[in-house]
């Protein structure tokens, strides 16, 4: 059975192409087979990425294909473990679909409240809707002081909604890194990696939990495929 990491979020620019990179990459260096569907298909900001790290001869390589529709990512990743899904922003529709099928689902989100305040909504939104509490967790993104951190922590603390350990530091460093095809987490910079490294190993964490939870059940059975859907992959 693949299992599904969606990483979702209603606001832009929250984090959710980074850590989705991140992840992927996290994987595939541990030998996890994994794909990272770029359901962005209007920027592919994580597939250009993935043709950078290609360009440049970085190891491992990520796989990364684009695509319209969470259906066409689901029934694509049969020959993976670990499917990785960067969703782009302002998709509440398209994000409770997945959330469906996803064992677990992160959203990124800045420490300011003007993050904050909508991510605590989409979370409230998929809860109402059915998602277990229990798939959901929040990932603290681009945090510049330890006390930004704890004042992000209390704030979605009180939600009731999982907050990962770690976070990923606010660096100029780390943009650049991820623009020469890095990611994020592939800095020598030992304090930048020490909170980042927390936050990838919470969410590992996170889906081994997950996943002991899931009940078994095929890529068929988790979404079929409906013929209209047609993939489009434009890395072909
Ligand atoms: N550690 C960091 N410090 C500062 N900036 C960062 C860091 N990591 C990533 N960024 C930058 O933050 C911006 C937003 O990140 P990202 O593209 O991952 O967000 P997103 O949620 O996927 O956005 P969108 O909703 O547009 O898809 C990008 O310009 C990225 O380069
Ligand atoms: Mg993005």
């Amino acid at each position: 059975m693949t299992a599904v990491v969606a990483f979702v979020s209603q606001k832009g620019g929250v984090g959710k192409s980074t850590l989705a990179r991140a992840l992927a990459t996290l994987a595939a260096e541990t030998g996890i087979s994994v794909r990272l569907a770029d359901l962005d298909w209007k920027q592919q900001t994580a597939k250009h990425w993935a043709d950078v790290r290609a360009k440049s001869g970085i190891e491992p390589p990520v796989d990364c294909r684009v695509y319209e529709t969470t259906s066409e990512a689901l029934a694509d990743a049969k020959d993976v473990a670990l499917l990785v899904i960067d969703q782009p922003g302002y998709a509440s529709g398209q994000t409770a679909e997945l959330a469906r099928h996803a064992d677990l689902i992160i959203e990124p989100t800045g420490p300011s409240i003007d993050d904050m305040r909508p991510g605590v909504l989409v979370l409230h939104e998929l809860a109402q809707s059915g998602v277990s509490k229990d798939k959901l967790a929040v990932a603290l993104f681009r945090v510049a002081t330890p006390a930004e951190e704890k004042r992000a922590r209390a704030y979605m603390g009180e939600y009731g909604y999982k907050v990962l350990d770690g976070h990923l530091p606010e660096k100029v460093s780390l943009r650049q890194l991820q623009d020469e095809g890095h990611a994020v987490t592939e800095t020598r910079h030992g304090t930048l990696r020490g909170p980042a490294d927390t936050l990838m190993a919470a969410m590992l964490d996170k889906l081994k939990e997950c996943m002991s939870r899931a009940p078994e059940r095929s890529n068929d059975e988790r979404q079929p495929v409906r013929a209209r859907e047609r993939a489009v992959d434009r890395s072909r």
